[in-house]
């Protein structure tokens, strides 16, 4: 059988470098588009060193749909994994437009350019945002309720609806996974260089000997601040593979989380913990709008879909970043 060969859109990203590290490590050929917006040359030349081969990084906009018609007649890709993305929920707030165009048009344009080139496997970015601000207590399930409180989770969501009309044409295959808050990093080369992730927020403050945030503290949660499903992104990457790899059909849209939750006082104090810094004390703030008390993955589906569970704890997660 020849060797089968992905299309990893966003690959210079934090994801996108983690799956193509894995793809890499079974087997499998990978082409990385990435129009380095926010993606780094730097973690595809620590991958290109790691794995002592020539890993083609094509710096494109996924928005240049005529770019990207040729990208997919010149390869014979098996299948595409889509990570690239505008990925800032109070970015979106002030660029609808801009998220709709990169998160929403450019996904429809890539799956009319999959069915035109003869690809059949579609694997696609998405977020727990999708489930907006739920008032419920219990993990979120996928036939569950959607209701984005952003631009950002809504053009993720009709994206969504689209990869799944791409996945029931016969013979294709693939999904949308949602997911939850993506922690930790196979090395430092990859780290995540977003500025809107609790945990990288927390370090930043703390390196500059600023006390983190921790807004709100009367939750009905066990500590009284959020609670949230912090996911490794080796795991993520391992949730592709499973489902790069997976023989039967999938659901449309399946949670990649690890089905427990942290609350953000735990959160801080393991970063604190793991930086050594015991010096610093967290200052309690007022709630903020938007934030749900509780938003945690149900992982059942992932398991029986694909016999995905993840392995990383929150701990050796935080821990990978320093
Ligand atoms: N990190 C998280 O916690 C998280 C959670 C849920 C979902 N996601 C989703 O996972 C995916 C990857 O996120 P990430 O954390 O790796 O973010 P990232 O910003 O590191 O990766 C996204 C990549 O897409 C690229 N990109 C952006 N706009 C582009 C465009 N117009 N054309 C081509 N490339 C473009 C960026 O340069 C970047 O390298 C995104 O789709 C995001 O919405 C991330």
């Amino acid at each position: 059988m020849s060797k089968q060969k992905w299309l990893i859109t966003g690959g210079a990203g934090y994801i996108g470098t983690h799956i193509a590290d894995l793809f890499i490590g079974s087997g499998k050929d990978v082409v990385l588009l990435d129009s380095l917006y926010q993606g780094l040359d730097s973690r595809v030349a620590y991958l290109r060193d790691k794995h002592k081969i020539e890993i083609p990084l094509e710096v494109i906009d996924v928005r240049n749909y005529e770019a990207i018609d040729a990208l997919l007649a010149a390869h014979k890709f098996t299948g595409i994994v889509h990570t690239a993305a505008l990925k800032a929920v109070g970015e979106s707030m002030e660029k609808p437009d801009e998220y709709l165009e990169v998160n929403y048009t450019a996904t429809v344009e890539l799956l009319e350019a999959a069915k035109r080139h003869g690809v059949t496997r579609f694997i696609f970015s998405s977020t727990a945002a999708v489930y907006g601000s739920p008032d419920s207590m219990e993990p979120c399930r996928e036939d569950g309720p959607t209701a984005p409180i952003s631009p950002y989770g809504s053009s993720k969501l009709l994206a969504e609806g689209k990869v799944t009309e791409f996945i029931s044409i016969p013979g294709n295959h693939g999904s949308s996974l949602r997911f939850f808050n993506v922690v930790g990093s196979a090395n430092q080369a990859l780290l995540d260089n977003s500025v809107e992730n609790l945990v990288p927020i927390v370090i930043n403050r703390i390196k500059a000997n600023q006390a983190p945030v921790i807004y709100g503290n009367d939750y009905p949660t066990v500590d009284g601040t959020c609670v949230r499903d912090y996911v490794d992104v080796r795991d993520i990457a391992a949730a592709h593979l499973a489902a790069a790899d997976a023989t039967t059909a999938l659901p449309p849209a399946i949670n990649i989380g690890t089905g427990n939750g942290a609350s953000v006082r735990e959160i801080v104090k393991f970063v604190i913990d793991a930086m050594n810094r015991t010096d610093i004390t967290p200052v309690d703030a007022d709630r903020r709008a938007g934030d749900p008390a509780f938003l945690c993955a149900d992982v059942s589906l992932a398991k029986s879909a694909m016999g995905f569970t993840s392995r990383y704890s929150l701990k050796e997660s935080v821990e990978s970043l320093f």
